[in-house]
């Protein structure tokens, strides 16, 4: 079998050709050729309020210096009380959808990936498809938390491949400041609304959990795909991607589940278990390690080597994380893009975000060869190649 034949389902072959890149199968005797993801459009929506470095440490045991050399994040946006991830992702998803000069009603599937929707249950999917006035269509929620996005662009490439969806609209949102465990008291000091300085049992409790406090903001980003059967090598062209629960206490929030009952409690509250554990030094490694890794197999995957990649978006959880991944991989500044700086972590978000930047800063012109890599809670983990 050559370089990324796969035996499909009915015993034909599938081979990745590095000049078309089109998958192409034998069905009962005659040649087609599968559709591919072509990404059409994007759109962010970010809160207009900017959290720097200097407002955080008004509430918590931190400093400028700390967070910057740490993690590289200057500031973080958080939204107004009331307003959810639900409501961020339909404003990046009317960008998008702008962008791409797509209407709604050509619409036929939504993807949502978020880790905070607005209700335990149902999840933000149909939320957005109402608030974007969509007809009813299906509307999946996946929650692969940093990784959610890459596993929703799997998710398109399936879609759009099989012929179960022509244009689908994909949503990345998180509010992160709704899991943050501050009083009103904590608020009130941050935007300044009150003179008095925190009190020192409030201080110690925010100061608890600095380590992740300091590195999240809220923000949505999304992507129009649309079906494309030409033959010139645009689109998604494949992913690689991974869940492992071996090491899914290195992150994860202990209470506010199944496993307790009920399934969460005012203690639980008190005690802080309702905040996610996150042990940043074992996530740091994991990272630098497996996002480098997966970049390199789907480049592989796909005929392909470094030298032909033109952009690397990748998750955007620490700065240092990401500038050593692009040591690893040789990769010049020019060829990838970051802007934690300005938004900190913003979980199923990045990568549209970033991406939607990258763009408007000309680094992915039509035709360029974009990589896509995350790593977060699961542990999830992958990449996603795609031709612009
Ligand atoms: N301000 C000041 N000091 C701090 C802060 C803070 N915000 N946070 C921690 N410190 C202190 C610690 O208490 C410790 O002090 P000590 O030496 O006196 O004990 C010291 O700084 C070093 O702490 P470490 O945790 O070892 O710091 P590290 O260099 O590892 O940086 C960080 C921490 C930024 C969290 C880093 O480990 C990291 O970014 N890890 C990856 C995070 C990540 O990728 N998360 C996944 C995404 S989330 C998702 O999927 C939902």
């Amino acid at each position: 079998m050559t370089r990324g034949a796969r035996r499909g389902a009915r015993g034909e072959f599938f081979v990745t050709e590095k000049s078309g890149e089109l998958f192409h199968g034998h069905f009962g005797g005659s040649r087609m050729s599968q559709p591919r993801a072509l990404l059409v459009g994007t759109g962010i929506s970010v809160p207009p309020l900017v959290v720097d470095n200097t407002m955080l440490a008004r509430i918590i045991d931190t400093n400028d210096e700390w967070i910057r050399t740490r993690s590289g994040i200057v500031s973080r946006r958080y939204v107004e009380p009331g307003v959810s991830s639900s409501q961020l992702g339909t404003e990046a998803a009317r960008a998008a959808l702008a962008d791409a000069g797509v209407e709604t009603s050509e619409v036929d599937y939504l993807v949502c990936a978020t880790m905070t929707p607005d209700y335990y249950f149902p999840g933000a999917g149909t939320l957005i498809q109402q608030q974007l006035g969509l007809s009813p269509l299906p509307a999946l929620d996946i929650r692969q938390q940093c990784a959610g996005f890459a596993y929703g662009m799997q998710m398109v490439d399936a879609l759009i491949r099989s012929g179960i969806a022509k244009t689908v609209l994909l949503v990345g949102a998180d509010v992160h400041t709704s899991v943050m465990p501050f009083s009103e008291a904590t608020w009130d000091c941050l935007y300044g609304r009150s003179s008095e300085p925190l009190d020192e049992e409030i201080f110690a409790w925010n100061s608890r959990f600095r380590h992740l406090l300091v590195l999240f903001g809220d923000g949505a980003g999304a992507m129009v795909f649309k079906a494309h059967d030409k033959d010139d090598g645009r689109g998604i062209l494949s992913s690689a991607l991974y869940g492992d629960g071996e090491n899914c206490e290195i992150l994860y929030v202990p209470g506010g589940g199944s496993l307790n009952r009920p399934w969460v409690t005012a203690e639980m509250i008190a005690e802080g278990v309702t905040v996610p554990v996150m042990k940043g030094r074992s996530v740091f490694k994991l990272a630098v390690t497996r996002m480098p890794q997966v970049t390199r197999e789907i480049l592989a995957n796909n005929g392909y080597t470094l030298d032909d990649l033109d952009l690397l978006i990748m998750h955007q959880a620490n700065l240092r994380i990401n500038e050593a991944a692009q040591k690893q991989l040789g990769l010049p500044a020019e060829r990838v893009h970051n802007n934690i700086q300005k938004y900190g972590n913003t979980t199923s978000a990045t990568l549209p975000l970033c991406f939607h930047e990258a763009k408007q800063a000309g680094k992915a012109p039509e035709g360029s060869l974009v990589a896509f890599t995350a790593l977060g809670a699961g542990l999830h983990w992958g990449s996603v190649l795609m031709r612009i």
